[in-house]
């Protein structure tokens, strides 16, 4: 499903070239959960950001499901994001004048869809994510488990087939932790393709397959 070849990108420091990733190969199959682990500051999050398209590689290539995204055009990014990934981000950014619906809703709003697929599709994620009782809470009445289930309700509400997420367990006590790891799992079991960042061996345990970046590099993650 996905395929990545000798893919490179760096940014500009100054004057100098600060190369992140220097030679990544990675293939995820269609329905795997896998972990991606590395020092902070080793390109985690460069890497998903260019698996969500949100960011350029500079070489390299990268097939999703056989099309060439960096050969997409801007518009044809924006299109193959919404149509295949929901991107659970680091310290996630809820909009705290909007309440917890009207935060999930968001992304339907680029979608044509009309009020009552946007009610129906709604109640789908706040079941899934157990959040149905919160539906009208405003932002800053959340806890940090809560305020996670939102920002994984408002990636998935347009059924994406990869759920990429950074850290999304980080700053979670344990018990919350383990109820997002589940919540993953269960998707996972749905059929849907799972990439997740993280620092925590529990988490990474509980995948199918944990990458390490490391110099640059992206190798499959073989034992202790
Ligand atoms: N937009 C950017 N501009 C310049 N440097 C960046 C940018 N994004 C990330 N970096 C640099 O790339 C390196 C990797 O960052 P990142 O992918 O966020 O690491 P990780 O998620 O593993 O902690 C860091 O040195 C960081 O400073
Ligand atoms: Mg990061």
């Amino acid at each position: 499903m996905i395929r990545i070849t000798n893919l490179q990108k760096s940014f500009l420091l100054g004057p100098k070239k600060n190369m992140v990733l220097k030679n990544v190969n990675l293939e995820i199959n269609k329905g795997e959960m896998v972990a991606i682990m590395g020092r902070s500051g080793s390109g985690k999050s460069t890497l998903l950001n260019i698996l969500a398209g949100l960011v350029k590689a500079d070489s390299g290539s990268y097939h999703f499901d056989n099309n060439d995204v960096l050969k997409m055009d801007s518009n044809q990014v924006a299109e193959f994001r919404k149509c295949n990934i929901g991107y659970v981000f680091q310290n996630s950014v809820l909009i705290d004048t909007k309440d917890v619906y009207h935060n999930i809703v968001l992304p339907l709003k680029y979608s044509n869809y009309s009020k009552s697929e946007e009610k129906k599709k709604i109640s789908l994620v706040l079941a899934a994510l157990h959040i149905e009782k919160l539906k009208h809470n405003s932002i800053d009445t959340l806890s940090g488990g809560e305020g996670q289930r939102v920002a994984i309700a408002r990636a998935i509400i347009q059924d994406p087939k990869v759920i990429i997420a950074d850290e999304p367990t980080g700053s979670l006590d344990e018990k919350t932790e383990e109820d997002i790891l589940r919540l993953f799992t269960i998707f996972n079991k749905q059929g849907k393709t799972i990439i997740i960042v993280t620092h925590n061996q529990k988490v990474a345990d509980s995948c199918d397959r944990i990458f390490y970046i490391e110099n640059g590099c992206c190798n499959l993650f073989t034992g202790y």
